[in-house]
């Protein structure tokens, strides 16, 4: 690990808007309540590297906590460390593999999941690591409350093919998708944050995908 990843990663050792493995665990079913201090809706970003849907969306939303999940620390520093010196007391972050998801969160405890540009996995051995595939499917349905939304974004038009034929082969509800967003009338100030990886994509020219549903 470089220099400054390992300062990274020791820095949010001591984040109170941080937890690392284990750290959250205590907090299964009580994430409102343990870490915000208050009874209002759960929010998770998922795979949010630097959580700037997480970190927007609580400036936006103070009535709503928010969560972004990733493993690599060094990435979650930077949204933690925004939140902390912007005093954004609504987001925090959870350094974990997504696969734990229900180690970590209650059945029906989240409100609403985003899903920021994954990694693609395009090669078919690597299906399973989709975050969009049925194993990690069935996390979300039991961690979303009845009727949660779902939103992925993604600049993989394979990936983007691949979410969209495997829940209409489930029979879940799309509730909104487009292979062009910033030229969709879907556009609204939330779809409107750019992630560091949207901003790359964004400045060579590449449409970016976006697809919402519900389960069934
Ligand atoms: C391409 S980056 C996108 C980061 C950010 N959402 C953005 O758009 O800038 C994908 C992120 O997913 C995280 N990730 C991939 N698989 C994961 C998993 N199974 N559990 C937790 N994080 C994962 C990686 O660490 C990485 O930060």
């Amino acid at each position: 690990m470089g220099k400054d990843k390992l300062r990274k990663f020791t820095e949010i050792g001591s984040f109170s808007n941080v937890y690392q493995l284990e750290e959250g665990l205590a907090n299964k079913g009580k994430w409102a309540e343990k870490h915000f201090g208050n009874e209002k809706p759960v929010v998770l970003e998922l795979a949010c590297g630097k959580g700037e849907y997480a970190v927007n969306m609580a400036k936006a939303f103070p009535d709503i906590n928010f969560i972004g999940v990733d493993y690599k620390g060094n990435r979650i520093w930077r949204g933690a460390k925004t939140a902390l010196e912007e005093q954004v007391d609504n987001v925090a972050f959870l350094r974990i593999q997504i696969e734990e998801l229900l180690e970590y969160f209650a059945k029906g405890e989240v409100s609403e999941i985003w899903i920021t540009f994954p990694d693609p996995q395009p090669q078919l051995s690597r299906e399973k690591k989709r975050l969009t595939s049925d194993r990690f499917l069935e996390k979300y349905k039991v961690v979303l409350e009845e009727g949660g939304r779902m939103h992925l974004k993604t600049d993989n038009d394979g990936l983007y093919a691949y979410t969209v034929e495997k829940l209409t082969e489930r029979g879940e509800t799309i509730v909104a998708s487009t292979d062009d967003l910033y030229h969709s009338a879907l556009l609204n100030d939330t779809l409107r944050i750019k992630t560091y990886y949207e901003k790359k994509y964004l400045v060579v020219g590449k449409n970016i995908n976006y697809l919402s549903w519900r389960f069934r």
